[in-house]
C-alpha cells in the first residue's frame, strides 16, 4: 500500500496525479487544465486573502516565537473589519458553510494568528452565548467498530447547559496545522473573551464542528 501512495506523489511531481500546491496548500491534479486553472484562481486569491500588512493601533493579545495573535472587534477601523470578512470568506469557502448571520454582530470578536511571514494563517470567531448541547461521547467499547466510529453522527444532548461563549468559526492554514495555532487561539480566547477572568473549557463550545474541528476540541477540552 506505501509503494502505491508513494508513485502518485512521484507521479504528481511529474504533473500526472494530485499534487499539492507547497505556497496555497490546494490540492489539484496538474495534468488537469480545468484544475490547473482553478488552482491558479484560488492561489492568487487566497494569498492575496491572507496577506497582512498590519494598521498601526493593532490589538496584539498574545506573542509567540512564531507569530501573534491580534484581536479585532467590531467597530475596528474599516480595514481591519475589511480583512476579517476576507479572510472569513476563504475560510467559509473551505469549509463550504453558507452565510450564516450573527445574533449580535456588535458582540463578536475575532482573532487572528499572524505568522511571522506576515500571514493570517489562523482565524477564531467567537460570539457570546447563553446555552449549549453537550455532545455525547460515543460509548467506544472494546467490541465497537472502530472503522465507522468517523462516519457516525454525534449525538447531543437535548438538555441545555449554560455557556458563555462560542466558537462559530476556527480555522488554521492546511500548511500549518498541527502546529498548536488553534489551540494557541482557543487558550488566548479564554484569556481574552470576558475581561478579569479565564474560562474554562465548559464555558466554550463549538458549533456545528466539522470532522477536524471535533478531533481538536475533544483534545482541546480533555488536555
Ligand atoms: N486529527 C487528529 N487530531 C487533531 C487534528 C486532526 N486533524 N487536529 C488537531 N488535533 C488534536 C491533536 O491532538 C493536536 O495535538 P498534537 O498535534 O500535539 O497531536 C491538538 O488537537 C491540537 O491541535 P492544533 O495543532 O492546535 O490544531 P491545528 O492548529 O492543526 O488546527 C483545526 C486544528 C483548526 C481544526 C484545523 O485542522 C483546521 O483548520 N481544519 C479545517 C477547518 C475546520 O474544519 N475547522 C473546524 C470547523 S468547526 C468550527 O469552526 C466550530
Ligand atoms: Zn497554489
Amino acid at each position: 500500500k506505501k509503494t502505491k501512495d508513494q508513485l502518485i506523489i512521484d507521479a504528481g511531481q511529474k504533473h500526472f496525479g494530485a499534487t499539492m500546491c507547497k505556497s496555497c496548500g490546494m490540492i489539484y491534479t496538474a495534468s488537469n487544465p480545468e484544475d490547473e486553472m482553478q488552482h491558479v484562481q484560488h492561489h492568487h486569491r487566497f494569498l492575496e486573502g491572507i496577506k497582512y500588512v498590519g494598521w498601526k493601533k493593532e490589538r496584539v493579545v498574545a506573542e509567540f516565537w512564531d507569530g501573534k495573535i491580534v484581536l479585532v472587534l467590531p467597530h475596528d477601523p474599516s480595514f481591519a473589519i475589511k480583512k476579517v470578512e476576507d479572510v472569513q470568506e476563504l475560510v467559509d469557502n473551505e469549509l463550504g458553510f453558507q452565510q450564516v448571520v450573527p445574533k449580535c454582530p456588535n458582540k463578536i470578536k475575532t482573532f487572528l494568528f499572524i505568522s511571522d511571514e506576515k500571514r493570517v494563517v489562523g482565524c477564531l470567531i467567537a460570539e457570546p452565548i447563553k446555552q449549549a448541547f453537550r455532545v455525547l461521547s460515543e460509548p467506544a467499547g472494546p467490541g465497537s467498530p472502530t472503522s465507522t466510529e468517523c462516519s457516525r453522527a454525534w449525538q447531543c444532548s437535548d438538555v441545555p447547559e449554560p455557556a458563555v461563549c462560542g466558537i462559530s468559526r476556527i480555522w488554521v492554514f492546511r500548511l500549518k496545522r498541527r502546529k498548536r495555532i488553534a489551540r494557541r487561539l482557543v487558550d488566548t480566547l479564554r484569556n481574552c473573551f470576558m475581561f478579569g477572568c479565564f474560562l474554562s473549557t465548559d464555558e466554550i463550545a463549538f458549533s456545528d464542528p466539522t470532522p477536524d474541528g471535533k478531533l481538536f476540541a475533544t483534545k482541546y477540552c480533555n488536555t
